[in-house]
């Protein structure tokens, strides 16, 4: 650069500086741009998760657990996210997929730990653990400071309208069929029937799971609901040939 150059970029640079509107115009052009160029490209991608083989709604019963999961709060001592850390994997099984977690309204990552991710918590324990665990937790693990749930058993699982829920979520994404809305309230039941049709239920929502959970048939109770949900958490996707196939996709550049 010849002196005349140097001169003239810093007597410009001087102009932008001591000019605040010059100044704010000019920041906001940069960040315009920057934010254009992050921004426009989801545009015109379908989506931005990758969908892998496996990944189904939740079942009316399923969903109704997960309701109460949520309005009891456990989120606020449990993630549901397991991070691809070392010791993370070790303790609680294959790291989350972003899919995982597609039809999740509101998503449970959370990152409060109080107690363990519960990502991958489905067929690890029995439903009678889970029953006892939470009636009171304290029985099985003495040192427990999870408080206890025991009245779930007592209350009737009530749904005003299973169908709707369905249709809520099918309105954000959630790729319900006309069928699985049309048999929500059946399916609800049915789930929970020992002596259900599980054939029936596979077809609409592939590995589901049919019986009684909370020990007690004659009844289908809120406990029923949330043991059915945790029995299902991470048990959906063939995680290592789903994060397989993923990893091979990046590395093609898609
Ligand atoms: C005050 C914090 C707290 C709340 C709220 C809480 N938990 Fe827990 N939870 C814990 C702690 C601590 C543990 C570990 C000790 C134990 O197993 O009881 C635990 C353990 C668990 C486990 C066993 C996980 C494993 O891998 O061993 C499950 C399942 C579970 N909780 C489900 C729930 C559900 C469902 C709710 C809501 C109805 C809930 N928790 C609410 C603190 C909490």
């Amino acid at each position: 650069m010849t002196d005349q150059v140097v001169k003239e970029t810093v007597k410009g640079h001087k102009r932008l500086e001591r000019n605040v509107t010059l100044m704010a115009v000019a920041t906001f052009l940069t960040v315009t741009i920057g934010g254009i160029v992050e921004i426009a490209p989801l545009f015109w991608i379908d989506n931005t998760i990758e969908k892998v083989d496996g990944m189904r709604p939740y079942t009316p019963l399923e969903l109704a657990g997960r309701d109460i999961y949520i309005r009891e709060g456990c989120y606020t001592c449990h993630s549901q996210m397991i991070r691809p850390f070392k010791d993370e994997v070790e303790r609680y099984g294959h790291y989350s997929l972003a899919a995982e977690s597609m039809y999740d309204h509101p998503f449970q990552w959370g990152s409060k730990r109080t107690g363990p991710d519960l990502a991958r918590v489905g067929g690890r324990y029995s439903d009678e653990w889970h029953v006892q665990h939470l009636k009171n937790p304290q029985d099985v693990v003495p040192e427990s400071v999870m408080p206890q749930y025991g009245f779930l058993a007592e209350a009737d699982l009530s749904i005003a309208d299973p169908a709707a829920n369905l249709t809520a979520l099918r309105r954000v994404g959630v790729p319900y069929s006309d069928e699985q809305i049309e048999k929500a309230e059946a399916d609800l039941k049915l789930q929970a029937d020992p002596a259900g049709n599980a054939a029936d239920l596979a077809a609409r929502y592939p590995k589901s799971q049919v019986r009684d959970y909370d020990g007690n048939p004659a009844r289908l109770t809120e406990m029923d609901a949330l043991v059915a949900y945790l029995q299902m958490l991470g048990t959906l996707v063939d995680v290592d040939s789903a994060a397989a196939q993923e990893e091979l996709a990046t590395e093609k550049g898609r």
